[in-house]
Formats: C-alpha cells, sequence, structure tokens
C-alpha cells in the first residue's frame, strides 16, 4: 500500500496497548513508527480492567496485548471488547521463547482461538508489524466509514425520549432514505412502531434470535421500511419476546446495524442496567433528554455523573431540554437547567401539542411540521446535527497531528 493511500485512508490511529512492563510501550512504539507512515496514537494500560475503561472512553483501532500467563482473563478481555466492536484487531506479543518470562502455551493457544490478527514475538520488529498493518488499517477505515450511533436517554420516564427518537430518524430519513435504522430499546414498552403506524412486525427480538447469522444483508431485511425512508426494528412484543435481547444481542445488532447504515437512532428506556451501559458504551452521540422540572433535571444531574465515571467524553454527549409540558409558572429557564447540569443546554425543543396528536395519528410530526419556526425549526437543527455526525471526521483529531500522542 502506497504512503499516500494510507495518509488518505484514515485518520490518527489508534493503538491501545496493555502491557505490565514499562518498557513495552516504547518497544512498540518504536517499532510502529518505523513499521507505519499512518499516524499513531498510543494509549499505554497496564492491565485488562485499565484497558477495559480506556476503551470504553475510545475505542481503539487495534489492541497490542504484551501476552502473560492467564488464559481465562485474556478470553474474557477480547470477548468483552468484542461485544463493542466484533471486528477489533488484537495483536499478541510475548517475550522470546528463550526468555523466562515466556508467555504459557495455553495463553498463545486461547490467542489463536481468540482470533488475534498474529502473534509476535519479542523484540518487536517493525517487519512483524508491517504485515499486519494492511488488516489493521483496513479494520480503521471501516471503523471509519461506519454509521453513526446516536442514543436519547434519560433516568426519568414520559420526558420525550420516543418522540425525539421517531421524528429525528424520520427527519434524517427523509434526507438520507434508505440509510437510517431506527431501533426502539424500550425493550418492554416500546412505542416507535405505533407512532409510526407501523405494524412491527420485526422486533429487535427477531434480530437477536439471529443473532449468530446476523449481517448486513439481513439486518436490513428484518427491518421494517416507512414510507419516509427509515428502517425500523420495533421494540419486541411482549416480555417473554423481550427475554430473547441480552446486551450481547443488542450490541451486536447496533454493530451489525452501523455497517449496514449510515445512522443507527436508539430509543431508550429511563434505566440503567447493563443493556443501558453496553448502549452508552456504543454510542457515538448520547442525548440527553430532560423537561425541565426539578426531579428531572437532578436526574439529568446524575445521569451525568455516571457517564463521567463510565468515562464518555464529554464531547459525545449532548443536552436537550424537551418542553413537553405546556408552559407554567416557576419553569426553569435553559440557563437554570444547565447551571443544574453544569453544563450547557445544547437543544431546547419547544411545546408544541399537535406533536401528541401526530403520535395519536401515527405520523410523525416532523413529516409535516414547517422547518421555519417553532418545534419544526428546532427539531430541524437537531436533525442537521444528527446528520452532520457522518459527514464529520469522525472523533476531531484533537491535535494528534504529532506521531504520538504522549499517553505513555
Ligand atoms: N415538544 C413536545 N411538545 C409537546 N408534547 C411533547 C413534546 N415532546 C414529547 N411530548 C409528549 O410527551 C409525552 C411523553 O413523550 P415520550 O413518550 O416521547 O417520552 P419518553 O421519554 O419516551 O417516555 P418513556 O420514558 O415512558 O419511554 C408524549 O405524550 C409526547 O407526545
Ligand atoms: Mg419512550
Amino acid at each position: 500500500m502506497k504512503n499516500q493511500d494510507i495518509q488518505n485512508l484514515i485518520r490518527t490511529l489508534q493503538v491501545l496497548v496493555v502491557g505490565p512492563s514499562p518498557e513495552f510501550a516504547g518497544e512498540l512504539e518504536a517499532a510502529l513508527l518505523a513499521a507505519t507512515e499512518a499516524r499513531v496514537s498510543l494509549r499505554s494500560t497496564a492491565d485488562f480492567s485499565e484497558a477495559a475503561g480506556a476503551s470504553r472512553a475510545r475505542l481503539p483501532d487495534v489492541v497490542c496485548i504484551e501476552l502473560g500467563s492467564d488464559a481465562a482473563k485474556l478470553r474474557d478481555f477480547v470477548a468483552g471488547l468484542r461485544v463493542l466492536a466484533p471486528d477489533l484487531p488484537f495483536v499478541g506479543i510475548h517475550a522470546s521463547v528463550r526468555e523466562t518470562s515466556a508467555s504459557a502455551p495455553d495463553v498463545l493457544v486461547e490467542a489463536v482461538r481468540s482470533g488475534f490478527l498474529d502473534v509476535i514475538e519479542r523484540p518487536i520488529s517493525s517487519a512483524d508489524l508491517r504485515r499486519v498493518m494492511p488488516q489493521i488499517i483496513a479494520a480503521a477505515r471501516a471503523r471509519e466509514t461506519a454509521g453513526r450511533v446516536v442514543v436519547f436517554h434519560s433516568t426519568k420516564g414520559g420526558v420525550g425520549k420516543s418522540t425525539l427518537s421517531v421524528n429525528v430518524a424520520c427527519g434524517l430519513a427523509r434526507l438520507r432514505p434508505g440509510r437510517v435504522l431506527l431501533i426502539d430499546a424500550s425493550l418492554q414498552l416500546g412505542v416507535c412502531a405505533v407512532a409510526l403506524d407501523l405494524p412491527g412486525k420485526s422486533t429487535v427480538a427477531d434480530a437477536a434470535r439471529e443473532r449468530d447469522r446476523l449481517d448486513e444483508r439481513l439486518i436490513r431485511e428484518l427491518a421494517e421500511p416507512h414510507d419516509c425512508g427509515l428502517r425500523v426494528l420495533a421494540s419486541p412484543r411482549d416480555p417473554i419476546d423481550a427475554a430473547d435481547v441480552d446486551d450481547e444481542a443488542l450490541a451486536r445488532i447496533i454493530a451489525i446495524g452501523r455497517r449496514a447504515f449510515d445512522y443507527v437512532i436508539v430509543d431508550t428506556l429511563p434505566t440503567v442496567d447493563g443493556t443501558m451501559l453496553t448502549i452508552l458504551d456504543l454510542a457515538d452521540q448520547i442525548y440527553l433528554v430532560n423537561q425541565g422540572t426539578v426531579p428531572d433535571v437532578i436526574g439529568a444531574a446524575r445521569l451525568m455523573q455516571t457517564l463521567d465515571e463510565l468515562d464518555i467524553a464529554p464531547g459525545r454527549r449532548a443536552v436537550v431540554l424537551n418542553r413537553n409540558l405546556p408552559p407554567f409558572a416557576g419553569a426553569l429557564t435553559a440557563a437554570e437547567v444547565g447551571d443544574r447540569l453544569g453544563t450547557e443546554v445544547d437543544y431546547e425543543i419547544p411545546h408544541d401539542k399537535k406533536v401528541l396528536t401526530a403520535l395519536n395519528l401515527g405520523e410523525p410530526r416532523v413529516l409535516r411540521a414547517s422547518t421555519r419556526f417553532g418545534w419544526g425549526r428546532a427539531m430541524r437543527e437537531l436533525v442537521e446535527d444528527v446528520d452532520a455526525l457522518h459527514a464529520e471526521a469522525p472523533e476531531e483529531d484533537q491535535g494528534l497531528s504529532a506521531h504520538v500522542e504522549d499517553t505513555l
């Protein structure tokens, strides 16, 4: 591959390094710089648990692991990351067989079983890395062009998540027919199909049952089309149907969905359980919805804290103040909501009583509303910003033009 191709192909390559020995990252860095013309950013972690946290904050393009002796821990770590990114490449690095610290044979076997691209012997040579570089670059390129995952979430019910998910999805689908998938992940009480007047023939549970053979073609076939150009995976039909959907299945559906579509919009329930955390981890953009009442703003502030604890970068979240209640005396202003949340309100969606009528008629308001003023205009801005998530260079290069970020 020509150097120029590499430059055109990808942004800075994000390399996650897992290795307890301090000199390991330095050795890998030197070999990587010699092995590729691509810009490289290394993030060094000492163990699997630190590496799992770092991946949650920002998914790497490749994980390079200094292989130790614990095969079970290696298997669990790889399996955990594969839930978030099924195509993530792993490279194992082990001490030369002559060294006393050489990796235990069962760890090497596990690396092969776990589908590592390669296992390289130390000292790391750039020639060995060069061999795996094309596959790493191809995987990074696939991620770069993959669809964006957009999640609407709140800790309080009834604030407008489903209304926003459905209307943003429809508004976007009108711009990008056939390129938007709406997933109703409010697994037991989903309303998206009803709001779109769709029979809900294909549900998230149907896709979950097909998890092993789910691919781009199948997910496109399963998703129900709406006239505006949207495709929908409705929520399960009942709690028994929902029982087939676990966080791994949902992660797989989202991961395949982002390969098949430019945008995957996810409507959620007001809970923070394992499934929800997986969805949040996978989101490129999380819209935190509140309706501007004191209790729900307090809930939203707690959710912000949770996202901080999960290391979900502020750049991946935006606050939506959705005025789903008619104006009332003492309502919090956007500035007051922002103060309580410790961050600005990014979008304020005005109250519009036709939103409810549209929902009852199964005809999303966004498909009829004027985009010049009021609710329709606010929605247009939101839709345009979601649209820009895909056109944008993913995760701005944040000054990473330097060859290696000094997080070592
Ligand atoms: N901007 C708005 N103006 C007027 N009504 C609105 C607006 N946004 C939402 N609503 C109404 O608010 C109600 C709750 O909205 P919605 O069902 O979307 O909330 P939700 O957060 O998805 O609820 P749940 O947590 O139960 O899933 C609905 O009746 C909807 O029509
Ligand atoms: Mg809802």
